[in-house]
């Protein structure tokens, strides 16, 4: 008896459970997949940084996404979608040199502490996960390719990516 009962239960649910997975496909978000014209780059400061970049970065700080087939599907179109438009709204280096926030000068940094590139992208692109030497040549990169302020100039602190606001 509980067994027909349970049986007929893991039915439904699963049944429930589809037909939610189908209609959330129906909200229309997460689905502009565009990648605007490539305008402007930074001068690299050699063609490794900017390899090493695209594989790790270039995803959501670029307009050379490459969207894989899941982020077509939601829920998780809501979550890439929601990255890469945050990523390139902060850091987009094929906008280089666009009027308003494009914090290059961070980058290395983010990639030092650890915020940068996000840990749950890294899971799904293997590529994206640097070796230790890779991470260190990225770095230095990074380092020369945005550092345009002066020696010794004070620098802005960074907060994690998962932080939010502005509190500390
Ligand atoms: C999966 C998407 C994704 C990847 C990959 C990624 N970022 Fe980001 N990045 C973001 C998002 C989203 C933000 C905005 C975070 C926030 O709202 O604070 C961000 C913010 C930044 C910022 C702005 C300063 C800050 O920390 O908020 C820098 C600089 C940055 N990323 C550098 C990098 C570098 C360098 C890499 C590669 C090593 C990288 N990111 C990889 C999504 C990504």
């Amino acid at each position: 008896m509980s067994r027909l009962f349970k049986s007929k239960f893991f039915t439904r649910s699963l049944i429930v459970v589809f037909v939610l997975f189908l209609l959330i496909q129906v909200y229309p978000y997460g689905r502009d997949h565009t990648n605007p014209p490539v305008k402007n780059e930074p001068v690299w400061s050699g063609p490794q940084t900017r390899e090493l970049f695209s594989r790790a970065c270039g995803d959501c700080h670029s307009n050379q996404t490459e969207w894989p087939w899941y982020s077509h599907v939601a829920p998780a179109s809501w979550l890439i979608q929601d990255h890469v438009d945050n990523g390139r709204a902060h850091f987009n280096v094929s906008e280089w040199g666009r009027e308003g926030k494009n914090e290059g000068e961070e980058a290395a940094e983010a990639v030092e502490k650890g915020y940068m590139p996000i840990k749950n992208y890294t899971w799904l692109h293997s590529s994206a996960r640097l070796s230790d030497e890779e991470k260190k040549t990225l770095i230095e990169g990074l380092k020369a390719t945005f550092s345009e302020e002066e020696e010794g100039e004070e620098r802005e602190e960074i907060t994690p990516a998962r932080t939010p606001g502005s509190g500390g």
